[in-house]
């Protein structure tokens, strides 16, 4: 592979950064990038954990306080859900919401 091809693709892995980052802040980008391990690298989930790409953030928002309360039962949300604030659903919802 020559370096200007190299570069190039370098090139389009930042724009692509750029682009979803118009939804949000870095610090919200490496929350996310926590949940993503889980729920599919572009937030397509293909395995039996539910997709964020394009979720409502109303509901998201209502669902992550529900898991930080232990309101709605789960298997590890109510683990991941506590280390969270509210304004941080709130940035993490726009965030998710945006994802195509
Ligand atoms: C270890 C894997 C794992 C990680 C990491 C993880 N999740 Fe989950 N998530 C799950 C599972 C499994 C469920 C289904 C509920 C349950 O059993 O906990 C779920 C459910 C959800 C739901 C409910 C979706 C729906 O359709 O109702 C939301 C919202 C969610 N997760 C957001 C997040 C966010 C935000 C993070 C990062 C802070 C995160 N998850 C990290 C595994 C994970």
């Amino acid at each position: 592979m020559n370096k200007k091809l190299i570069a190039g693709m370098l090139g389009l892995g930042l724009l692509g950064t750029a682009g979803s980052a118009l939804a949000s802040d870095a610090h919200t980008r490496i929350i996310a990038s926590t949940c993503l391990s889980c729920h599919g690298a572009d937030g397509k989930s293909k395995s039996a954990m539910p997709s964020l790409a394009g979720i409502d953030k109303t509901y998201f928002v209502t669902q992550m306080k529900a898991f930080k309360s232990g309101q709605r039962p789960a298997s590890v949300m109510h683990r991941h859900a506590p280390g969270y604030t509210d304004q941080e659903f709130e940035k993490m919802g726009e965030y998710f919401a945006a994802m195509k």
